[in-house]
């Protein structure tokens, strides 16, 4: 027998997992970096209500001035890192979310831009797993 899951419960599930977008520790919001230099940047995977397992995540720049800042999900010019995501918690700091720190090249860019994470997770629901796609994004100002 197949066992159909009922489409209002796993619209509540993933909505739950869709209130936990990751969120960039470093750098800060409004920073001021350096072209073509490389930067620490941290991604904190606030812990969610439910059952999560953690994929990957994609870290992209976008230049505002040549393109439309929104939603990084929808696009990034220029991809600065793709790959897996094992956020680790600092037992130094029991407060400091769960977060995993890479490092990434800016663009030979100046100008207003984006820096956007996308992060795939799965949801863990008694039945299975569910994909949920969040992301986020600050703002930063490339500067020669
Ligand atoms: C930046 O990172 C790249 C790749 O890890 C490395 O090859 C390069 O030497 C680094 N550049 C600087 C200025 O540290
Ligand atoms: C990640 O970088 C931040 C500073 O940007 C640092 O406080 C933290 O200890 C680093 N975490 C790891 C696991 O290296
Ligand atoms: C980035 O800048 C845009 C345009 O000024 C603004 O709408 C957005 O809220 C800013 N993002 C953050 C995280 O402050």
């Amino acid at each position: 027998m197949k066992f159909i899951a009922p489409l209002a419960f796993v619209a509540a599930m993933a909505a739950s997992v869709l209130g936990q977008s990751v969120q960039f520790g470093a750098p800060e919001n409004g920073a001021t970096v350096s072209a073509r230099t490389n930067i620490t940047v941290e991604i904190d995977v606030p812990t969610p209500a439910t059952p999560f397992q953690d994929v990957s995540v994609a870290i992209g720049l976008t230049m505002c001035e040549q393109f439309t800042c929104g939603d990084p999900k929808d696009f990034m010019q220029f991809l600065l890192f793709a790959g897996p995501l094992s956020p680790e918690r600092d037992p130094q700091n029991p407060i400091k979310p769960a977060h995993q720190n890479y490092t990434v090249t800016l663009p030979d860019q100046t100008g207003p831009a984006q820096l956007g994470v996308v992060h795939f997770t799965l949801g863990r629901a008694a039945t299975g797993f569910f994909s949920d796609l969040n992301s986020n994004s600050i703002n930063l100002t490339l500067v020669e």
